[in-house]
């Protein structure tokens, strides 16, 4: 949701600091700020809006080797200049910059006040700079544990203090902290995307680690002990957080799915078996052979990709599967089958309520992979074994090109799943050969942006849209309208096409526009009745379907992708749906990679 960053080193703290902040803009955005210790003093600059802003208000000579700054997505206190991070202790020695939620502010607020601390804001965070600044300890170190044991909640610190101008000590509970190790210089950062342009080598903290950062290196610890962690090399580079030639990162992000789904299926398909190669699952045929059922986990559009994923694996392995947002998952004490394959599906890797439900499986002897594009997050480091995405980094909040990943990543565990079980050589083949046309076919998808933006310009005016398709079509149409919705701010609500007559039927007029999936499948006849039943009511239609497809029926925008294997048809069908949703927010000019109210990472409950 946050953003974290910190430096220490031989160089001016601020502008690394604001650098790296505008990197993770797209973790949260409402304010900013940033705290550098200077000989005499803590200086603090924080502002309201982006970082951009933040930037230009600051001051020329900020001064500075060590520092802390942090991009904000609030959740305690409103969005303004006294609720940004870095909070400091009331005697202004302590700074904090914080992740997460200290879900026992409220009690320790009191406490504080009634023992005469003036509080500066309204942020569970504050109490933190307190509690750190008041402990009765001699190190920075010990301070910092002294504050943790009294929270309850989650977080991801980075605290520079001015009696210890040497170091940060950044600490982990819930939220990601990570170590960029540099040259005489260490960095911190709470997702490697500010970290690259400095430094590839990183350091992962885990649960109830922390750890002290200084120029000439780092230690980590817990509260019993020190740790070891050696350095992992992360394989994206600076450059492919850059935009580029591109308006917005969405566009390029779309543009890029053909290449990302090459670089998904590079090594893992064995074509003289006619199945896959998944090194990374760490199951052998024997155990794959066992699952008697899978569910997936995931939220958002992650989840509608696992249920693309269902029935993908259903359909081709015959193995019972399901979906089910992770958030709800986990508070529902669920039965914990042994043999039940577990999958958690996260482009960040981060989603807090994923995270939680995995651990939560863990602890009950539930056996979970990963579907994980950011490698060492910690839903990755959390499962065992899985399939990396490979999409690359995804800026955009609207996540496009690692959930095309998701299904990509999803038909190679089908085929897994499937080729030990029933499915023949020959389905083998069909698939493989199947996913290796997938490239091309999106570049076909996306050469065809103009008449997809004309489209998307006219479903733009309406206020409300539906999104309908059926079976296979159904998760298509759910993440279609999320897409639409999140970007676009305008009504859009997804429901199975056989469920219309069933009430929403009533909604359907000249105001109400339907976008429609119609692949050529068993079900084209149906749908195409369906669809009568939307014109017959004179409501717009825009029907998705193959190219080749004679539909029969009086649809406003036909939009058409080559065929694929049935099973492969959501992922296809789902890329014209982003490009629509792009050229709506586009055309009503709104901040298409930033939307409102949202983040990239939800790291929150
Ligand atoms: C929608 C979107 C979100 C995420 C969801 C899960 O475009 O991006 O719905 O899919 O927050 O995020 P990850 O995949 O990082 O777990």
């Amino acid at each position: 949701m946050c953003g974290i960053v910190g430096y220490v080193g031989p160089k001016p703290a601020a502008p690394i600091l604001v650098d790296g902040l505008a990197r993770l803009e797209y973790r949260g955005y409402d304010s900013a700020g940033v705290a550098v210790l200077a000989p005499q003093e803590i200086r603090l600059h924080r502002d309201v809006g982006r970082v951009r802003e933040l930037e230009a208000t600051l001051p020329k000579r900020f001064g500075g080797k060590v520092g802390i700054g942090h991009t904000r997505w609030a959740t305690h206190g409103a969005p303004s200049e006294r609720n940004a991070h870095p909070q400091l202790s009331a005697d202004g020695r302590v700074a904090v910059v914080h992740n997460g939620i200290i879900d026992n502010a409220g009690p320790l607020r009191a406490e504080l006040a009634a023992d005469g601390v003036v509080f500066g804001s309204d942020t569970d965070t504050e109490v933190l700079a307190h509690l750190i600044a008041r402990a009765a300890a001699t190190t920075l170190e010990d301070a910092v544990l002294a504050a943790l044991a009294q929270v309850d909640g989650t977080y991801g610190i980075a605290v520079a203090d001015l009696d210890h101008p040497d170091r940060l000590v950044v600490a982990r509970n819930g939220s990601p902290i990570i170590i960029g190790v540099g040259e005489r210089e260490m960095h911190v950062a709470s997702d490697a995307a500010a970290l690259v342009r400095y430094t590839r080598q990183v350091v992962h903290l885990d649960d109830g680690e922390l750890a002290t950062v200084r120029a000439d290196g780092y230690q980590t610890f817990t509260r019993e002990a020190r740790t070891t962690k050696t350095a992992i090399t992360v394989d994206w580079s600076s450059g492919e957080y850059d935009k580029g030639s591109h308006e917005h990162f969405m566009r390029k992000e779309i543009l890029e799915q053909p290449e990302a789904v090459r670089r998904c299926l590079r090594g893992r398909l064995d074509e003289r078996f006619h199945t896959v190669r998944l090194g990374g699952l760490e199951m052998d045929a024997r155990e794959a052979r066992e699952f008697r059922r899978v569910k997936i986990l995931g939220c958002g559009s992650a989840y509608y990709a696992g249920q693309v994923g269902a029935q993908f694996i259903e359909e081709l392995a015959r193995i019972p599967a399901d979906a089910e947002p992770a958030s709800e998952f986990r508070y529902r004490n669920p039965v914990i089958e042994k043999d039940t394959l577990y999958v958690a599906v996260s482009q960040s890797g981060e989603t807090y309520d994923t995270l939680v439900a995995v651990q939560e499986l863990k602890r009950k002897g539930g056996r979970v992979i990963g579907l994980v594009n950011v490698v060492g997050s910690s839903i990755a480091r959390e499962c065992d074994g899985g399939i990396y995405l490979h999409a690359g980094p995804e800026v955009a909040v609207a996540s496009t090109k690692a959930l095309t990943n998701m299904d990509v990543a999803f038909a190679l565990l089908g085929i897994h799943l499937g080729r030990v079980r029933d499915v023949s050589p020959a389905d083998g083949r069909r698939l493989l050969a199947a996913m290796q046309r997938l490239p091309e076919q999106i570049e076909s998808i996306v050469a065809d942006e103009e008449h997809l933006a004309d489209v998307a310009t006219r479903l733009a005016q309406a206020p409300s849209l539906f999104f309908v398709g059926r079976t296979r079509g159904y998760p298509v149409a759910r993440e279609g309208a999320q897409k639409f919705k999140e970007i676009s701010y305008r009504h859009a609500e997804a429901y199975q096409t056989s469920e219309l007559k069933h009430g929403p039927l009533a909604l359907v007029g000249p105001n109400l526009p339907t976008v429609a999936i119609v692949p050529d499948d068993e079900l084209l006849e149906r749908n195409v009745g369906a669809l009568h039943e939307i014109t017959a009511r004179s409501g717009p239609l825009c029907v998705v379907t193959h190219d080749g497809v004679d539909l029969g029926v009086p649809a406003k925008d036909v939009i058409t992708v080559p065929k694929s294997e049935p099973e492969l048809d959501p992922l296809l069908l789902t890329i014209p749906l982003q490009i629509l949703a792009y050229h709506a927010a586009r055309t009503l000019g709104h901040d298409v990679d930033k939307p409102r109210n949202l983040a990239k990472s939800v790291t929150v409950e």
